[in-house]
């Protein structure tokens, strides 16, 4: 009997290799595994700081380096769109999906304005994301 549920074990163990290499583990699968960051995350490395990535962004819009201006912001417009896929511990359902929804927005509008070096859109979408972050933490945070 022991056995027998051993082998049938080791049957479904090798299927799921099968599977997992057989042609099947594609990029999207990969990125699908990926964890989400965490709010607590997205906050932190985001915003907390000069040397988070808000602060790089402003720095290097203010110097007008493009290159790490889009990087950071293309950091933020990532984080920006996994918010939602969070769950605050505090607040409703339809609000968290309209201001994390708006948040993914922002982020994006502001990798937007770096991408076409556009510093006045760039400033404007920062001052959105910093006159948003209130807004969410008292219903959320
Ligand atoms: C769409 C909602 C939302 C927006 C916008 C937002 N936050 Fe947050 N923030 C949260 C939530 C929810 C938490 C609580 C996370 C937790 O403790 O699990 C949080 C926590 C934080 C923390 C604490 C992180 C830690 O390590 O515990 C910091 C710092 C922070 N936010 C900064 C900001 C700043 C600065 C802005 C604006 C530039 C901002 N946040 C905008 C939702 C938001």
């Amino acid at each position: 009997m022991l056995r027998k549920i051993t082998s049938v074990v080791a049957g479904l163990g090798m299927a799921a290799l099968v599977l997992a290499f057989g042609g099947f583990g594609t990029a999207a699968d990969d990125k699908k595994d990926d964890k989400t960051p965490t709010i607590k995350e997205i906050m932190a490395k985001g915003h907390k700081g000069t040397e988070a990535y808000m602060g790089k962004v402003k720095a290097a819009v203010k110097a007008e380096k493009w290159d790490d201006a889009q990087k950071y912001a293309k950091a933020m417009s990532v984080f920006g769109a996994a918010l939602g896929k969070n769950k605050p511990k505090k607040g409703d359902a339809d609000s968290w999906k309209t201001l994390s929804e708006k948040y993914a927005g922002d982020t994006k509008a502001l990798f937007d304005a770096t991408e076409k070096k556009d510093a006045k859109a760039a400033n404007d979408a920062l001052g959105t994301i910093g006159e948003s972050c209130k807004a969410c933490h008292t219903p959320h945070k």
